[in-house]
């Protein structure tokens, strides 16, 4: 029923609005609000404080359909979920809960995540933006760097250092709101795809946030960083097998209809080659982001097969979508088809939350973990 709900909502409110948003470049605001009116919102949250409850599998489904329609739509919903409510769901106390996740199972208040910065994206604990004490405060001042949905979210994870001795052990989170003295959205990025949804620079200068707005204990923020990671890896697995179905069912459709030397191009071999490929990555892709959102929902560790769902499927995704722009032809590199876009849009599921690179680190160092123990 929630896959059904997702299809439906992103093949008739999503999809046809796409393109000119992201040609746009604009923010699919009211599409965003629709998705907390339908409870795609506070799939993480539960339902004492509004939400629906409905765990990482369920969220899943509906990633890969809203991500099919349009993939910035797709990673603002990831990230509000498990990024910022997840994290806010796990780590924060009563008071921060109640204060937050009822308006964010709404979609009154949109969530984003800020770790990365200009100095330090893949050596995520070495980030510098400081927090100071100052009696009940703590004063920040430093630039965050690739936030997703900067200039359009309400409510922010943000890693920043308290202790310059301990590098990741000297990370902490809070939760910020941009109406803080001190809080500026910063440089709105021209990126290659994702283009509806906002990537910014914020920047701080003399904030003073109040200690309660801690996310767990000082000290604890890289830890909750990248648990927090764990869960949004699976998000951003099922937003590249949601892109990788799209860039399918465009080439399928193509297959049929486009004709070269006398028949439509999907009588040929070559052609049907590239769609049984394609339909069998996205498969084995699409159980590994089901197996890793099952292991999250049952409590268990899951670090390695959220990454390798991440690595495997955004890979296969890359492939899909160079085929599939292949089997368009010339027609497939222009605005005009939407594997153009598909194509863009497949590139950062690479390269955020973590690098390709990054995911073959965390998937070894699992396999080695004796090893890094024992040294
Ligand atoms: N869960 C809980 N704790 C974890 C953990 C996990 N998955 N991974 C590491 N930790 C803990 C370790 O146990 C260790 O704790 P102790 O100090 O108690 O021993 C501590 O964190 C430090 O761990 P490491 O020594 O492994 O840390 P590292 O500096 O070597 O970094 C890394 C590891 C995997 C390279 C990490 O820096 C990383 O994941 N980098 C990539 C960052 C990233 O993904 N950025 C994405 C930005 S967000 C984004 O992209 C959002 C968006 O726009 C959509």
């Amino acid at each position: 029923m929630i896959q059904q709900t997702a299809r439906e909502f992103a093949d008739n409110e999503i999809a046809p609005a796409a393109d000119a948003h992201n040609r746009e470049q604009r923010f699919p605001l009211e599409i965003v609000k629709k998705l907390g009116e339908l409870g795609f919102l506070g799939m993480l949250i539960p339902t004492e404080y509004g939400g629906t409850a409905l765990g990482n599998f369920s969220m899943v489904l509906a990633l890969e359909e809203v991500n099919r329609a349009c993939a910035s739509t797709g990673v603002t919903m990831s990230v509000h979920n498990s990024l910022c409510s997840g994290p806010i769901v796990h780590w924060a106390n009563e008071e921060l809960k109640q204060k937050y996740l009822p308006r964010m199972a709404t979609g009154e208040l949109i969530g984003a995540y800020a770790l990365s910065e200009p100095d330090s994206g893949s050596d995520a604990a070495s980030l510098s933006t400081s927090a100071v004490k100052d009696g009940s405060n703590y004063v920040l001042n430093g630039t965050k760097n690739f936030i997703t949905t900067g200039a359009d979210a309400d409510v922010f994870i943000v890693m920043v250092r308290t202790d310059k001795e301990h590098k990741s052990r000297g990370i902490t989170a809070f939760i910020l709101e941009p109406d803080m003295k001190g809080f500026a959205v910063g440089r709105k990025e021209d990126k290659l795809g994702l283009r509806a949804s906002s990537t910014t620079q914020l920047i701080f200068e003399d904030l003073r946030v109040p200690a309660s707005q801690m996310l767990g204990e000082e000290g604890e923020g890289f830890k909750i960083a990248m648990h927090t990671l764990d869960g949004g890896r699976i998000g951003i697995a099922s937003q590249a097998v949601g892109i990788a179905q799209a860039c399918l069912d465009a080439s399928v459709k193509y297959a049929q209809e486009r004709e070269a030397f006398g028949e439509p191009i999907g009588k040929f071999q070559a052609v049907q080659w590239k769609l049984a490929d394609m339909a069998t990555g996205i498969e084995a892709a699409r159980l590994m982001v089901y197996n890793a959102a099952r292991l999250k929902d049952d409590g268990q560790r899951h670090t390695k097969e959220a990454a390798m769902a991440k690595l495997f499927a955004s890979e296969v995704c890359n492939d899909i979508a160079r085929e599939a722009v292949q089997v368009h032809g010339g027609a497939g590199y222009l605005e005009d088809f939407p594997v153009e876009r598909y194509f863009r849009d497949a590139r950062i599921t690479e390269i955020y939350e973590g690098t390709s690179e990054i995911q073959r680190v965390v998937i070894s160092r699992q396999l080695l973990k004796d090893l890094y123990q024992r040294h």
